[in-house]
């Protein structure tokens, strides 16, 4: 029923247009959310990293319907890519292939990846293509594949709840290709998905486990004290060092943990989202786990 009804709300126009240019939505959101655009969240990443955390930024942006509007998303990124560069920032980029046009069409969703991947490798660069919903993964996979024989500067995601998953962790650290583990986040059928949290969170800790052996610098995105312990335990047992993998977590989520893993020498990138189109963004989060509505309002009340 709850997601049901954020469905509703993330449809409505006028509801989206208060919130997205009223201060009081902005309040709210100024936690999770940079701003609105390059330069506020090129100030968050300034002082993000001033305190020890690495960034990824996430431009915002509606699911692309048209050519030109995936262009422009290409660009943003690019222009992000550039200043990150030219200020000597710690952060990555985090792309969604729908954003690039991957629904219009594969040729010009690589083409526009490809334009942004090329871009990163000369500036120095990284850009993290995010795991939408398992329609995609093997588009997706086979795309990242791709950029990385090509130009290298890519990570990979992957999501614990599929069933796949260990098999293209396989296949991903045969290739040389850094993958950022997460739990994921979308409505997937009990075909193909774990649904019970304890089947994820068992698979979560044997593919951090898989990861941790054999990946290349995996991000093990998660605010979960459980996960993020095990995978501890694991690098200790292996006798890794803590520069060799990194923790991520969304910006203004469970900032004590975050700040209690730079206090023990981990390394953590927090996933920074900017833009106009926060609103959409947004409700379709919620709407996707509803249980994130308690996290958004106990994080109101967290420090
Ligand atoms: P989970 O939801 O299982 O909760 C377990 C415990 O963690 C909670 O009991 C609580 O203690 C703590 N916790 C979790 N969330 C919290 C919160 N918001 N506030 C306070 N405490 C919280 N998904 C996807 O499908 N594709 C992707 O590309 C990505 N990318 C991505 C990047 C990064 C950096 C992160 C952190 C996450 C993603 N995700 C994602 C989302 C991911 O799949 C997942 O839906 C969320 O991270 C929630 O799962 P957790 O492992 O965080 O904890």
């Amino acid at each position: 029923m709850l997601r049901g009804a954020l469905l509703f709300l993330s449809r409505q126009k006028h509801l989206r247009r208060w919130m997205e240019t009223s201060p009081a939505a902005e309040l709210l959101t100024r936690r999770f959310v940079a701003g609105k655009t390059l330069a506020r969240a090129l100030a968050v990443c300034r002082r993000l990293n001033a305190e020890g955390l690495l960034v990824s930024l996430d431009h915002l942006g509606e699911n692309v319907t048209s050519v030109e509007e995936a262009r422009l998303s290409r660009d943003a990124y690019i222009q992000a890519l550039r200043a990150i560069a030219a200020e000597g920032l710690q952060a990555t980029v985090s792309i969604k292939l729908t954003q690039f046009g991957l629904d219009l069409s594969e040729e010009l969703c690589r083409e526009n990846v490809e334009g942004l991947v090329a871009a990163a490798s000369g500036l120095g660069g990284f850009v993290e293509v995010d795991m939408e919903s398992s329609e995609y993964v093997d588009r997706t996979l086979c795309l990242v594949s791709d950029m990385h024989e090509r130009h290298g500067a890519v990570r990979a995601v992957i999501q614990a709840y599929l069933y796949r998953s260990a098999g293209d962790i396989d296949m991903l650290c045969q290739k040389g290709i850094p993958v950022r583990l997460c739990k994921g986040a979308y409505r997937e059928p009990h075909s193909i998905a774990f649904r019970s949290k304890r089947d994820v969170d068992a698979n979560y800790v044997h593919l951090v486990q898989t990861l941790l052996k054999r990946g290349v610098y995996p991000g093990i995105a998660t605010h979960d004290p459980k996960m993020v312990d095990a995978a501890r335990r694991s690098a200790a047992a292996l006798g890794l060092a803590p520069d060799r993998f990194e923790f991520q977590m969304l910006y203004g989520i469970r900032r004590d943990l975050q700040r209690k893993l730079i206090a023990g020498g981990y390394r953590v990138r927090l996933y920074v989202p900017y833009g106009d189109a926060w609103y959409p963004y947004l409700m379709r989060r919620l709407a996707e786990r509803p249980a994130n509505v308690l996290f958004i309002a106990r994080n109101l009340l967290r420090r």
